[in-house]
C-alpha cells in the first residue's frame, strides 16, 4: 500500500510504515492519521509481518504532531473529534499484538512523540529532538501523552517535560529511558532499527505477544493480580509448539526455527 501521506512497505518480515508529508514535518492531519491507522491495521493483519516499524520521511521530522495549519480552521467540536481519532488510531498501535518500534528520524513533538510513546520501543537518530510543547500552545497532550509519558519516565520527569515545554536531545532521551537506543551517526535510523529488531524477527511470536500482553495488562492492576495475569499469558506459551521447538533445538545445540504456533 502507498498513499500520498503514509506508506506501508515490507522489509522482509518487518513492515515499515512511513509518515510522508515532509513539507509539513509529517504533521498528523485528519487524513494522515486515518491512513496511519489503516496501515497499522493492515500490518497487524498480515500474517507474514513479525514487527512493525514507524518512521517519518526525510531527515528532519518523525512528526511535528498535530497539523497546526489544519487545526486553525477547526471548531471546538472538530478538535474533539480529532482527539477521538488520535485515541482510536494510536490505540491500534498501542494494542498491537506485534511489537511496534518507532524509528525517530528527526523531531518528534506533540502528537508525534505521543505516537512514539504508544510504540513498544523507540530508537532515535542522534539529531532527533523530542518534546511535548502543548502547554506552550494553551493545551495539554491529549493523545495519551500525560498518561504514557509518566508511565515510561516517571511522574517528575513527565511533569518537567510537559510543564517546561522542554525539548530533549536524543542523548537526553536515552538518559531518561524515553528512547531505548540512539543510532550511530553514520547509520540511518531506519536501517539501524531494522538491525536492532533482528532478535524479534527470529524469536518466538507467541512468546513475544504474550510478554507484551502481560506487561501492558499489569499497569492498571496491583502486583498480585499482575502475577496472576503473568500465569495466564505463560500458559499460552506452554501450549505452543514453539516452546517444544526451543527445547529440542537446545538439546541439539542448534538455533530454534520458530513456527509461530
Ligand atoms: N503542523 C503543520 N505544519 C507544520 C507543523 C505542524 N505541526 N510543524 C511544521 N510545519 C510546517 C511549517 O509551518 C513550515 O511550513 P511553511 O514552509 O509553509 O512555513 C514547514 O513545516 C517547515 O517548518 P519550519 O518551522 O520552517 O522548520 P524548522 O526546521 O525551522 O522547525 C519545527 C521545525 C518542527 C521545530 C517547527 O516547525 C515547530 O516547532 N513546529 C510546531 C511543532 C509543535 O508545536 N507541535 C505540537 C503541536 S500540539
Amino acid at each position: 500500500m502507498s498513499d500520498a501521506l503514509v506508506s506501508l512497505q515490507r522489509r522482509g518480515t518487518a513492515a515499515v510504515i512511513t509518515l510522508d508529508r515532509p513539507d509539513r514535518m509529517n504533521a498528523l492531519s485528519r487524513e494522515a492519521l486515518a491512513l496511519l491507522g489503516r496501515a497499522a491495521r493492515d500490518a497487524i493483519a498480515d500474517a507474514g509481518v513479525r514487527v512493525i516499524v514507524l518512521t517519518g520521511s526525510g531527515d528532519k521530522a518523525f512528526s511535528a504532531g498535530a497539523d497546526l495549519k489544519e487545526r486553525r480552521g477547526m471548531s471546538d467540536d472538530d478538535v474533539r473529534e480529532q482527539l477521538g481519532r488520535y485515541r482510536s488510531e494510536i490505540g491500534v498501535i498501542d494494542q498491537s499484538p506485534k511489537p511496534v518500534v518507532a524509528a525517530i528520524n528527526g523531531v518528534a513533538l506533540g502528537g508525534g512523540l505521543e505516537l512514539a510513546l504508544a510504540c513498544d520501543l523507540r530508537v532515535a537518530a542522534p539529531s532527533a529532538v523530542i518534546g511535548l510543547p502543548e502547554t506552550t500552545l494553551g493545551i495539554i497532550p491529549a493523545a495519551g501523552g500525560t498518561q504514557r509519558l509518566a508511565r515510561i519516565v516517571g511522574e517528575a520527569r513527565a511533569k518537567e517535560l510537559i510543564l517546561l515545554g522542554r525539548r530533549l536531545t536524543a542523548a537526553e532521551g536515552l538518559a531518561w529511558g524515553l528512547v531505548n537506543r540512539v543510532s550511530p551517526p553514520d547509520t540511518p535510523v531506519l536501517e539501524d532499527t531494522l538491525h536492532f529488531v533482528e532478535p524479534i524477527l527470529n524469536g518466538a511470536p507467541i512468546a513475544q505477544a504474550s510478554a507484551l500482553a502481560a506487561i501492558d495488562a499489569s499497569y492498571d492492576v496491583g502486583l498480585a493480580r499482575g502475577l496472576e495475569l503473568e500465569q495466564v499469558y505463560y500458559d499460552a506459551c506452554l501450549r505452543s509448539a514453539d516452546r517444544r521447538i526451543a527445547l529440542e533445538a537446545f538439546a541439539q545445540k542448534k538455533k530454534p526455527n520458530f513456527e509461530g504456533r
